[in-house]
C-alpha cells in the first residue's frame, strides 16, 4: 500500500495536522456557544412557564396608580410648563416676586379676574381673589381654618362644621351681658374688662347674642327666611355653618336703651370706634367692607381677634378678610 503521506513532504503534513486541529477547535467553540444558548432559553422558557402571571389591576386601581404621576409632572418644571408659567406671570405683571400673598394655584383665577377688571391694580386682583370675590358667596365653600385660635375667619366661603364646638366657652358675668351668653374664654375675659372699663365713665355695653351653635343657627335663618326671604336674609344673617357666632368669638352688643339695630346711635358705641382694638375687639362688618365681608354694615356686631390684630385691622382699615387673605392664610 502506498502511503500518501510518504508522498507527501513533511512539512505539508504539519500544515495540514496543523489545519484539521484548528478547524476542530472552531467547531468546539461553536459547539460551547449554542450549548450555552440552548441551555439559557430553555431556562427562560421553563421560568416564564413556572411564573404565574400578576392579576390586572382593576381599572379604578389603575386610575389610582396613575394619578400621583400625573400630578407629579405637573409640578415638574419641564421646558414647556415653564413658558407657560413665565407668559401667566407676565400677565400678572411677574407680581409672585414680590409679593408674599401671591398663590401659584390661582394664576389663572388671577388672570381671569384681570380681564374682567382691567382697572383694578395687580395687588387689588391678587388680594379679591384670595377672599374669593371672583366666586360666589356659598360657591365652592372650604372648611375654615384656624380653629380654636383668634385667626380663625367664616364667612360665605369658610365654613364650621356641624358638630363643631369651640373649645373653653365660658359664661359671661350678667353684669356685662343677658343670661346665658357664652364665649371662648379669652374673648370673654376681654369682652368684661372692656365692658367695665366703659361702666366707670356710665356707658353700657352689654353683650346681647354671643356664641350660636350650628342648630340654632338653623333655627334663627330660617325664621329670617320666613319674615324677609333668603336673599334679604342672606344680606344680615350666616347659613348654618357660615355664621362667626358659632366661632364663640363673636358678640352682639346693646346699651339696654335702644333696640341693638341703632347701636350706631349710641355714646357707646362713639367710645367702642375709639377703644375696641385696646381689648382686640374688631367692629366685622363696616359699612364700607360690604362686598369684603358679604354682609350689610352692622353697629353691633364685634369680633374678638386679639389685641394685635385688631389693632392693624383698625389702623389699616381694612376688613378681617383682606387681613386673612393677606397676612394670615397659609398658601
Ligand atoms: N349677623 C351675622 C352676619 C351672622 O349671622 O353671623
Ligand atoms: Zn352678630
Amino acid at each position: 500500500m502506498i502511503d500518501i503521506g510518504d508522498n507527501m513532504s513533511t512539512g505539508k503534513k504539519r500544515k495540514r495536522k496543523v489545519k484539521i486541529k484548528k478547524k476542530n477547535f472552531a467547531i468546539f467553540i461553536l459547539f460551547i456557544i449554542f450549548f450555552t444558548f440552548g441551555i439559557v432559553e430553555i431556562i427562560f422558557c421553563v421560568t416564564k412557564v413556572l411564573t404565574v402571571p400578576k392579576a390586572e389591576p382593576k381599572q379604578e386601581e389603575k386610575r389610582k396608580e396613575i394619578k400621583p404621576k400625573t400630578k407629579q409632572k405637573e409640578k415638574e418644571e419641564t421646558p414647556n410648563n415653564t413658558d407657560e408659567k413665565t407668559k401667566k406671570l407676565e400677565k400678572l405683571e411677574n407680581i409672585n416676586q414680590k409679593l408674599s400673598y401671591f398663590n401659584e394655584d390661582y394664576i389663572d383665577r388671577y388672570i381671569d379676574y384681570k380681564e374682567k377688571n382691567p382697572s383694578y391694580q395687580i395687588e387689588q386682583i391678587i388680594k379679591n381673589v384670595n377672599m374669593h370675590l371672583d366666586q360666589e358667596h356659598y360657591e365652592n365653600t372650604e372648611k375654615a381654618t384656624h380653629l380654636n385660635t383668634e385667626k380663625v375667619l367664616v364667612n360665605k366661603h369658610y365654613y364650621l362644621e356641624k358638630d363643631y364646638v369651640p373649645d373653653n366657652l365660658k359664661t359671661l358675668s350678667t353684669q356685662y351681658a343677658i343670661s346665658n351668653m357664652k364665649l371662648v374664654d379669652v374673648a370673654k375675659e376681654a369682652f368684661e374688662e372692656m365692658s367695665k372699663t366703659a361702666k366707670k365713665q356710665k356707658l353700657n355695653i352689654i353683650a346681647m347674642s354671643t356664641y350660636r351653635s350650628y342648630t340654632y343657627q338653623i333655627d334663627l335663618y330660617n325664621r329670617y327666611v320666613k319674615a324677609d326671604g333668603k336673599e334679604k336674609a342672606d344680606t344680615y344673617s350666616g347659613r348654618p355653618g357660615h355664621s362667626e357666632h358659632q366661632t364663640g368669638l363673636a358678640v352682639d352688643v346693646y346699651n339696654e336703651k335702644e333696640t341693638y339695630t341703632n347701636f350706631e346711635k349710641t355714646k357707646e358705641f362713639n367710645w367702642m370706634e375709639k377703644h375696641a382694638h385696646e381689648y382686640g375687639f374688631i367692629l366685622r362688618f363696616p359699612k364700607d367692607k360690604e362686598e369684603e365681608t358679604g354682609y350689610h354694615y352692622e353697629s353691633w356686631h364685634y369680633r374678638y381677634v386679639g389685641k394685635e390684630i385688631a389693632t392693624y385691622i383698625k389702623d389699616n382699615n381694612i376688613s378681617l378678610e383682606e387681613y386673612y387673605a393677606t397676612k394670615i392664610k397659609d398658601w
